[in-house]
């Protein structure tokens, strides 16, 4: 040991200290890791051991896993709900219940007819003038209530007149149009329009 190694002392932070060997001329800094460093590198090591144990080997905790199983059968019970809820708001649903209330199917009527809303281009009866009739077996978008929905709130084909009624009337008064809407056909207006040449013919059973 040689007599300087007897003295040394570690550099204190901040200041530069070489160390005192020399090998092949070439000299180093004693450049030591701060203390926090070294205080979390020691802690992590403490850490790693408590969470295998709590996570993998038997404590407490729940592997990653089985976190996700959870959250999964969580979301599908959510998901069962609202598709229920989905169910009983479907388009066929609303209607039927609109047709078996006697005052929201005549809300429709107002609504069709109403500042000429619809009539002015549909005939006061649905029996067609600038739109197409709607009394008739024959359909641009088909017959089911769902089509006449999907036309009533997103409109019709573009350029052909029929604007998107979404943006103006509320939901549920969509809904009450349609219904009365389907109540219309099968009837015989007096001046039915003829069918219109892009008009689909469907048998009254859809
Ligand atoms: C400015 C004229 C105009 C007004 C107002 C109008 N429509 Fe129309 N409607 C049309 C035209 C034109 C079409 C055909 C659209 C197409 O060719 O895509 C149509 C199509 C439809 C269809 C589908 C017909 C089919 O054969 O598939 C329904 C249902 C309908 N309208 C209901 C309504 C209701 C309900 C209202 C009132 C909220 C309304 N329309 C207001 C012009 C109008």
């Amino acid at each position: 040991m040689s007599q300087h190694e007897e003295h040394f002392e570690y550099s204190q932070p901040g200041e530069d200290r070489l160390f005192e060997h020399t090998y092949d001329g070439i000299q180093e800094y004693d450049n030591p890791l701060p203390g926090w460093w070294k205080n979390i590198f020691w802690a992590s090591i403490v850490f790693a051991f408590f969470y295998v144990f709590h996570y993998h080997m038997g404590g407490l905790g729940q592997s990653i896993h089985a976190d996700y199983n959870q959250e999964v059968a969580a979301y599908n019970v959510k998901l069962a709900k609202l598709e229920a809820e989905r169910a009983k708001l479907s388009i066929d649903k609303q209607i039927t219940a609109v047709l078996k209330d006697k005052k929201a199917l005549a809300d429709g009527r107002t609504l069709f007819v109403e500042n000429n809303r619809c009539s002015q281009c549909h005939g006061t009866a649905g029996e067609g003038g600038i739109g197409p009739n709607l009394t008739d077996n024959y359909w641009i978008h088909g017959p089911k209530a769902k089509n006449m929905f999907r036309v009533i709130r997103y409109g019709g084909r573009e350029g052909k007149g029929m604007i998107a009624w979404g943006k103006k009337l509320k939901y549920q008064d969509m809904i009450k149009l349609v219904a009365y809407v389907t109540t219309l056909r099968g009837t015989k207006p007096a001046n039915p329009k003829p069918p219109e040449k892009d008009a689909k013919l469907y048998n009254k059973a859809n």
